[in-house]
């Protein structure tokens, strides 16, 4: 009889912990009623300021980045706000995209921010000594790991209530404005503009009508001092100054400003 209670309460045990397991990525908001969203690249510059801030608007964040165990920031931030978890990404290794959205499985999320990024060694993107296998890195984490993300996170997107897919982008990208230079950093964010914005045409046509109601956003958030571009010959704006704009203009895009393609001031910007 002693036996059969020790057993049934470790059953329970188990049980108890596998329910705190299934449900914990649920809890995330402080306040239910608040948006999810999740950020790649969020451990420093402007994907921790995104965290941060919208750490501060109570909403919850799955704040992902490829080194957890190496964020200190991002630890420190997940310390002061319950309401933010973080979680193992490299946009690169699409098993690890894979493994947060089963884990996610059935979890709304809202605002989905591809914002991972890399502008690759400039020397390596120089005409005359191209080096393509830098090209090759710059593509994989600039356009084809948001790609992803969009593939495999579209029906967590898709069940929540904003239903937006949001990608940091680049003035740079832009063909019209182009003047030389990081030849494989610009074809990068051109062709992350050129996805989103097919993909957002695509689904619009799609048979399944929460897919027809995704939103779809490109932001350039500025020349901003995180270390990612070196002298630069004009001023720059602060992470945290970025990181506001970009908010802004999230909650600014809607169904009819879908896959365009804006700045962080909210002018649209020219393809
Ligand atoms: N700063 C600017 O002036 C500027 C201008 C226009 C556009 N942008 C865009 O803004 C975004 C953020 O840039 P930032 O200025 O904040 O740069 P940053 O400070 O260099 O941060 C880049 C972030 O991307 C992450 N990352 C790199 N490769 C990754 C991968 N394979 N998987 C997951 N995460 C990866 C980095 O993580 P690790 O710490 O692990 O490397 C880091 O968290 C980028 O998409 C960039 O192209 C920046």
């Amino acid at each position: 009889m002693k036996a059969f209670k020790m057993v049934r309460s470790l059953v329970i045990g188990l049980v108890v912990t596998q329910i705190i397991t299934w449900v914990a990525p649920v809890v995330l908001a402080d306040d239910l009623t608040k948006p999810t969203v999740l950020i790649t690249g969020s451990n420093r510059g402007i994907g921790f300021e995104l965290a941060r801030q919208y750490a501060q608007r109570g909403w919850g964040i799955i704040a992902t980045c490829r080194t957890p165990e190496q964020a200190d920031a991002l630890q420190n931030l997940a310390l002061e706000y319950s309401n933010l978890v973080i979680e193992r990404i490299d946009v690169t290794d699409f098993d690890s995209i894979n493994t947060v959205a089963e884990k996610y499985r059935g979890v709304p999320i809202d605002v989905l921010i591809n914002n991972a990024g890399i502008l690759g060694d400039n020397d390596k993107q120089k005409f005359g000594t191209f080096d393509f296998s830098a090209f090759d890195e710059v593509m994989a984490v600039n356009t084809k790991g948001p790609i992803r993300m969009v593939e495999v996170f579209v029906d967590h997107v898709a069940a929540s209530d904003m239903k937006k897919i949001m990608n940091i982008s680049s003035a740079v990208a832009s063909i019209q404005m182009t003047f030389g230079g990081q030849v494989f950093y610009r074809a990068s964010k051109a062709a992350l503009n050129m996805s989103m914005r097919t993909l957002a045409k695509e689904l619009r046509h799609s048979d399944n009508p929460e897919y027809k109601a995704l939103i779809f956003g490109l932001i350039d958030p500025g020349v901003v001092d995180t270390g990612f571009a070196k002298n630069v010959p004009i001023p720059m704006i602060q992470a945290d100054e970025s990181a506001a704009a970009v908010i802004q203009v999230i909650d600014s895009y809607d169904r009819k400003t879908s896959a365009s393609f804006l700045r962080y001031t909210g002018q649209k910007m020219p393809w």
